[in-house]
């Protein structure tokens, strides 16, 4: 054990709480964090190399988006094989080194499952297209009749969150299959035994190697209405889309015929009890794009998963009275039952907030951005998101980093169409631009071939010039870099118990700017164009210099400690 692992191991058992409440969780993008083969794709080795950074970082786990078999037709969210390695991530031993090593630093490891859909390269999509209709094989997947004299028309009128019909019917087959997401993405069937024993085992299979948790892949989606009936609205995992191409989290009151049906939470609950029988604390946290929180929180009540990714929050503009609405109905609807909150700016599905941040309806979030589309301004979009930094990390909770967000990485807002790869892009014909601009390589060093990603010059998605001034060789012991912020950041978080805490709003004399106490620490985020007066306490850090004595700037957040 070194010093890490004692200090962690203390922290735990003196907040007396389950890791997860609190943890700060960092979330891996395997294929682009870190290459050690120089194939220019990352791979687990390469994560491995890198644990010391993150061990530095100060984060309590890494959540690791997928890493098995697979095409690759959407990023390995399409599995063939959920107890295998991809050749192009390493081996299952590269695995049990990274997670050995993990756990040595005192990191915890959450590996994603994706139980809505596998890959058409699942030896179990290829059986059932080699089986007639009626098979047992084709009742672990949704195939039907189409509809029509003779069957071409599909059988339902849904539409792919990727865009286009959500059937598909493979050549000479008489039969349509259900993919809420690509064609090769071909949906389960929830219903059929066989595929919840399946997946309990691969959940077992996971936790037998060590792993401390799972990330569940649209969790809101398992199971569709009985019958599979017409939907007039969107296929959408964000409901609406205003004209500026931002996403409103319409809080509708009915999501449709495939999102959130009840059927889901006995699977939910099925699978907790497979992780209460493992000791130590496991966990599940759900990707579920659903409206009103009353509704999120039903996936983390006491015997189902242990939290659920706050969208709202990443949803949120660049607004004091959003934030703190959205602040405000959080902590209330997890506390309801009895679950922590969780914080998310940024993901391997949305534009990176640094670049929301930075457009003229700060916090919008279009679906990509490209050369065509509005540019962000940079250090506007900076500055914001490292206030940001400080307003999410002091309050209660869990909070989660997107790879790259503690170096203020920037969207790639202007890759060529060619290097495109997200099916969204493929499948909406470019009405989408996709979600390749926030899946870019790390920038490690500023001076080398792909910047340091690998040691080669490959880099699966090429790199915009402007990475080099974020490389983290650039940041690391830079005094106000937004590494040395983050680190600091965490390691006060930390100190502080903050994620244990909870929150106090005080009094701020300005709508622009939203002040509250959490513990001994005091948290004044300005969302505003105008300095503010700065409450009363001793300065710990802020997201920029204060120039002004007694006055925080625009765009600028602070710690201060109180007595
Ligand atoms: C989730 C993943 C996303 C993937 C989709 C289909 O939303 O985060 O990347 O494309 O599910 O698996
Ligand atoms: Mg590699």
């Amino acid at each position: 054990m070194n010093m890490r692992t004692n200090e962690f191991t203390a922290r735990a058992t003196q907040a007396g709480l389950e890791w997860w409440r609190s943890a700060v969780i960092y979330q891996i993008y395997p294929r682009s964090f870190a290459d050690a083969d120089g194939d220019g794709i990352g791979d687990l080795p390469g994560i491995t190399s890198k644990l010391p950074y993150l061990a530095r970082l100060g984060t309590d786990a890494i959540w690791l988006s997928p890493f098995y078999r697979s095409p690759q037709a959407d990023a390995g969210y399409d599995v063939a094989d959920y107890r295998v390695v991809d050749p192009l991530f390493g081996t299952l031993d590269d695995f049990d080194r990274m997670l050995h090593k993990a756990h040595e630093y005192g990191m915890k490891v959450i590996v994603d499952l994706v139980p809505n859909h596998t890959s058409d390269e699942h030896t179990w999509f290829q059986a059932a297209l080699n089986s007639p209709p009626g098979s047992a094989a084709r009742a672990r997947y949704l195939f039907r009749d189409g509809r029509g004299a003779h069957g071409e028309l599909p059988p339902n009128n849904w539409q792919s969150v990727f865009g286009g019909n959500a059937w598909s019917r493979a050549p000479g087959d008489s039969q349509w299959y259900l993919h809420l997401f690509d064609r090769r993405q071909p949906d389960l069937n929830w219903d059929d035994p066989e595929v919840r024993a399946e997946f309990e085992d691969v959940l077992r299979f996971w936790l037998d190697r060590g792993v401390d948790g799972f990330r569940v892949d649209v969790a809101h989606g398992l199971i569709k209405a009985a019958g599979l009936p017409d939907w007039s609205g969107q296929t959408a995992m964000v409901e609406g889309t205003d004209a500026a191409g931002d996403e409103a989290h319409a809080a509708s009151a009915n999501p449709g015929p495939m999102w959130d049906q009840e059927g889901v939470h006995e699977i939910y609950r099925s699978w907790r009890r497979v992780l209460d029988a493992y000791p130590g604390e496991r966990m599940m946290v759900a990707e579920a794009w659903i409206a009103p929180p009353s509704r999120l929180v039903r996936y983390i009540r006491r015997d189902e998963m242990q939290q659920a990714f706050n969208f709202d929050y990443l949803l949120a503009h660049w607004d004091a009275a959003e934030f703190r609405q959205v602040i405000d109905v959080s902590l209330a609807a997890s506390a309801s039952v009895g679950a922590p909150t969780t914080w998310v700016m940024s993901n391997h599905d949305s534009v990176r907030h640094t670049t929301r941040y930075g457009l003229s309806k700060p916090g919008a979030r279009p679906k990509g951005i490209d050369a065509a589309g509005e540019q962000p301004d940079e250090a506007a979009g900076l500055r914001r998101a490292r206030a940001a930094a400080l307003l999410t990390l002091a309050l209660p909770g869990s909070a989660y980093i997107y790879q790259g967000e503690e170096l203020g990485l920037p969207e790639h807002t202007t890759l060529a169409a060619k290097y495109r790869q997200d099916p969204a892009f493929f499948r909406t014909e470019g009405a989408e631009i996709g979600r390749d601009g926030c899946r870019v390589p790390l920038p490690w060093k500023a001076d080398a071939p792909a910047f340091g990603f690998g040691p080669s010059a490959k880099s699966w998605l090429p790199q915009p010039d402007a990475f080099a001034r974020y490389a983290v060789d650039r940041q690391e012991g830079v005094d106000g870099s937004t590494l040395e912020l983050y680190r600091l950041l965490l390691q006060l978080r930390r100190e502080y118990g903050l994620g244990a805490g909870e929150v106090k709003w005080q009094p701020s004399g300005s709508p622009d700017v939203l002040v509250f106490d959490n513990g001994r620490v005091r948290a004044v985020i300005n969302l505003g164009m105008q300095a503010a007066a700065l409450p009363a306490g001793h300065m710990m850090v802020s997201s920029e210099p204060l120039d002004v004595k007694g006055q925080l700037p625009a765009n600028t957040a602070a710690w201060l400690s109180l007595p």
